[in-house]
Order: C-alpha cells, then sequence, then structure tokens
C-alpha cells in the first residue's frame, strides 16, 4: 500500500526546501565534514572507523552541500526479513544549518532511495527526548510503534518509529 501523507508530504514539501541544497551520494572526501557533524550532533558519536565502515557498506548514504560544504549527512540499510525493511541508521545536520528543511530533504531521498530497493516500511530508532528528530519524522509520516527501556548506553530509553510505505 502506498503511504499517501508521505507522497503528499513530498509533493508539498518539494517547493519549501532552498533550491542550493543538493542531495548527492557520499564520496570518501567527505569523511571530515560527516565526522564533524558527527561530533557536534551525539552525545555519543559514532567511531571514526564505524563511519568509515557505514559510508562504505550503507545501501545508502546521502550528504546535504550547500554552497560546497557538506552540511549534513543521512544513512540506511535494507534489512530482508518476513518483509523488506528500510532501516535509518543516523541522520544529522550540522547545528547551524538546522531548521532549513535540509534534514526533510534527506530522510525524502533516503525514503525514496530505500523504496525503489524493495523497503516495504522504514524504521528508525530514535532517543525519546529527542523533539527535534521526533517531529521531523511524524511529519513524514512516521509513527511511534514501541518504546524499548535503557536502548542507549546512558540509560534512555528509544521509540521505535515507523513508515509504511
Ligand atoms: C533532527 C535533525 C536531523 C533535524 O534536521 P533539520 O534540518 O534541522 O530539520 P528540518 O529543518 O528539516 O525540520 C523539519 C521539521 O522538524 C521539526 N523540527 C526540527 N527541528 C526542531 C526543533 N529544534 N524543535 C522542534 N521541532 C523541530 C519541525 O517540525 C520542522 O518543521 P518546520 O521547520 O516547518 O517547523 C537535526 O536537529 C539534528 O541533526 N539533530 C542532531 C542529530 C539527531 O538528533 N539525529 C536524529 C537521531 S534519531
Amino acid at each position: 500500500m502506498v503511504n499517501k501523507s508521505f507522497f503528499l508530504f513530498c509533493l508539498v514539501w518539494r517547493d519549501k526546501i532552498d533550491m542550493r541544497v543538493k542531495i548527492r551520494p557520499v564520496d570518501p572526501k567527505d569523511f571530515k565534514s560527516i565526522w564533524l557533524i558527527e561530533r557536534l550532533s551525539f552525545k555519543t558519536p559514532y567511531s571514526r572507523s564505524l563511519l568509515r565502515y557505514l559510508m562504505q557498506c550503507s545501501h545508502v548514504f546521502l550528504v546535504a552541500e550547500l554552497e560546497g560544504k557538506v552540511v549534513g549527512y543521512v544513512c540506511g540499510v535494507i534489512e530482508r526479513r518476513e518483509q523488506v525493511l528500510g532501516h535509518i541508521f543516523s541522520i544529522a545536520v550540522h547545528p547551524e544549518y538546522r531548521r532549513m528543511r535540509i534534514g526533510t530533504a534527506l530522510m525524502i531521498e533516503a525514503i525514496n532511495m530505500l523504496k525503489r530497493r524493495g523497503a516495504q516500511k522504514i524504521y528508525l530508532e530514535c532517543r525519546v527526548s529527542n523533539i527535534a528528530a521526533i517531529k521531523l519524522y511524524e511529519k513524514l509520516g512516521f509513527r511511534v510503534t514501541k518504546r524499548i527501556k535503557s536502548y542507549y548506553r546512558d540509560g534512555e530509553d528509544a521509540y521505535i518509529m515507523e513508515l509504511e510505505l
């Protein structure tokens, strides 16, 4: 079943995203910028080696570029279970470039790419305190389906959020 709210959202929001923002596949030379964004964005950032691994091995790894500068990234994988699932592993936007709908643009492109690779549903984990991310995902049509106790190393719970495609 096609998720009508997601595709309507894409139509409406495409016009609201700054035309200068370019979403493109990651390139190895983007590593330094992504590593900086990662450290500025998360309490417990991924290690350099995990980030490099994700850049090479994720099914979808996209960056947002604005005037030649990498300002955000998203990565996701395809998981084959009873259903084909798209799993958004991580998304982050440089703090100086937030609230410009760059996160929205990255998510829309990542979801569409995972869908083209066969995903029937997209899911992700999110800290229960991460209001910015929860609001972004809800706007895209994701819904909370589960709460996992003490999912993160510091003991915080996670929401599992899902988008049916
Ligand atoms: C979550 C994150 C990626 C959002 O990126 P962004 O480019 O700022 O998001 P957008 O500008 O596309 O915002 C889309 C919508 O999300 C919501 N939103 C985004 N930031 C918000 C905030 N700080 N407070 C409340 N709502 C927020 C709003 O509804 C917004 O729509 P609006 O601008 O029309 O109000 C960014 O805040 C970030 O990098 N956070 C740190 C890393 C992180 O937490 N990643 C998610 C891990 S689960």
